[in-house]
């Protein structure tokens, strides 16, 4: 078995619908990917685990799903106005630009020209109009995280759903960042999802908590079917971290072009909800907060008991879709040798998370009886809400099972001529390649079963 380089991933997407180029047609924009068939069911199963993870699974966590276009004094209290830039350099010769910090030497990595200006920080934010008239009054930014419209509707959630601390708010969704240099295929890109949770605590237990969010997600990854040895933890050094954090630890994964970020579990302090509070002298804020006369909200919780109003710490798991569903790929990605000297490209992919659960394949194609036969049991298994069930009518029965082990099916089920005389089936397990006959009546629950 061999781990994939990218551009066999890449290739394997786009062969088999998992990822396309965004605006192909007109030759492609940089740094956007369109998720296809199976793509867009593999992206959503790991959405669903991580929200049946952080969500579901506890009692004190709520969830949220907030607008994307952002106001701007929010960002502005945030830090992000003047602080989320990336250093840019452009070289005078060909005109291409590069972040500063990804050169390896002083040299333009384009046309090799040394002729190249000072970094100067550029701002990674989206902004654009909201309404009719374009002027500088009526700009919003596209957010570029997700957390913000959290600590937003800090006072909303607590206040719709009584919760004392600890407690949590988790929100799925897109973010943007005008990235300089997009790159390695869905790693870097300009457009791309997150799964946060802001992890609300009392002031002192933060160090506890945020050491408890590290082995938490990096448990989690691995029951995604990540091997243990393809991630690492690294403590973000202190001149690497973002300006809202005390401390931050990230999972690092294996990716096919090196060790890097999957996920960023940051300690952010009372940064945040002590930056959109408006400043009141009976509230104690530690962080660095910028005085904020604009807030009409006072985003802290009152203690039952000694009745102080305290502004709780934040401890911030947050999650990169595209980047999960790249390492997800990679991991799953196996090239084996087979007993008669050939090879097979399989998707080794945790049933929960593989876009079809089940295909049912009719022997011939051009056979009524076995054609509806297998339509209608294509039917009857997908009402059991596994997921997906595909009725795979594309090829041969070989092509369909070489199709579906690259697609990472766990089962496919061949309607064949034997069905018709007795009501049998026979089930392919991906991974072994065994095939088992079975009785209709009996699929259902052997499927259910299998893919628990
Ligand atoms: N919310 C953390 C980040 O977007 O990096």
């Amino acid at each position: 078995m061999t781990a994939p380089n990218m551009e066999e991933l890449v290739s394997l997407c786009k062969r088999r619908g998992f990822i396309f180029q965004s605006g192909e047609i007109y030759g492609g924009v940089r740094g956007l990917y369109d998720f296809g068939p199976m793509g867009v069911e593999l992206k959503n199963n790991l959405k669903q685990a991580w929200w049946a993870e952080m969500v579901y699974s506890r009692d004190d966590v709520e969830g949220l799903d907030a607008s994307i276009l952002t106001h701007p004094q929010a960002l502005y209290y945030s830090g992000h106005e003047d602080t989320f830039t990336d250093p840019l350099v452009d070289c005078r010769k060909c005109k291409r630009r590069f972040r500063a910090d990804h050169l390896s030497s002083a040299k333009c990595p384009n046309c090799g020209s040394e002729d190249l200006t000072d970094p100067r920080p550029f701002n990674l934010m989206f902004k654009t109009n909201v309404g009719p008239v374009e002027d500088e009054d009526s700009f919003a930014y596209l957010r570029p995280e997700t957390a913000q419209a959290i600590f937003m509707n800090f006072k909303n959630i607590l206040d719709t759903r009584s919760k004392s601390l600890p407690f949590g708010i988790a929100q799925i969704g897109k973010a943007f960042r005008n990235e300089i240099t997009p790159r390695n295929f869905i790693f870097r890109v300009r457009e791309f999802e997150q799964m946060e949770l802001e992890f609300f605590v009392e002031p002192g237990t933060d160090e506890d908590w945020h050491r408890l969010w590290v082995d938490k997600r990096m448990e989690w990854w691995q029951s995604q079917g990540i091997a243990p040895n393809q991630l690492e933890r690294y403590d973000v050094p202190a001149d690497e971290i973002a300006h809202y954090s005390k401390a931050t630890v990230d999972v690092m994964y294996r990716f096919p072009h090196g060790l890097e970020e999957l996920e960023g579990i940051a300690n952010r302090t009372d940064f945040d909800l002590g930056s959109h509070t408006k400043q009141q002298d009976t509230l104690e804020i530690n962080a660095k907060v910028i005085q904020n006369e604009h807030s009409t909200t006072k985003l802290a919780i009152q203690d039952q008991n000694t009745k102080k109003w305290i502004v709780p710490y934040v401890i911030e798991p947050s999650a990169g879709v595209d980047r999960g569903v790249l390492a997800i790929l990679n991991d799953a990605y196996q090239i084996e040798t087979l007993d008669n000297g050939k090879t097979r490209t399989v998707l080794s992919l945790k049933p929960h998370l593989a876009p079809i659960k089940t295909a049912v394949i009719p022997l011939k194609q051009n056979h009524d009886g076995i054609m509806s036969k297998a339509s209608a049991l294509r039917r009857q298994l997908q009402k059991l809400k596994f997921g997906r069930v595909l009725l795979e009518t594309s090829g041969n029965i070989g092509k369909s099972y070489r199709k579906h082990d690259e697609v990472g099916t766990p089962f496919c089920v061949t309607v064949d001529f034997q069905t018709l005389d007795d009501e049998t089936v026979t089930i392919r397990d991906r991974d072994t390649m065994g095939q088992d006959r079975v009785n209709i009546s009996k699929l259902a629950d052997l499927l259910q079963s299998r893919l628990d």
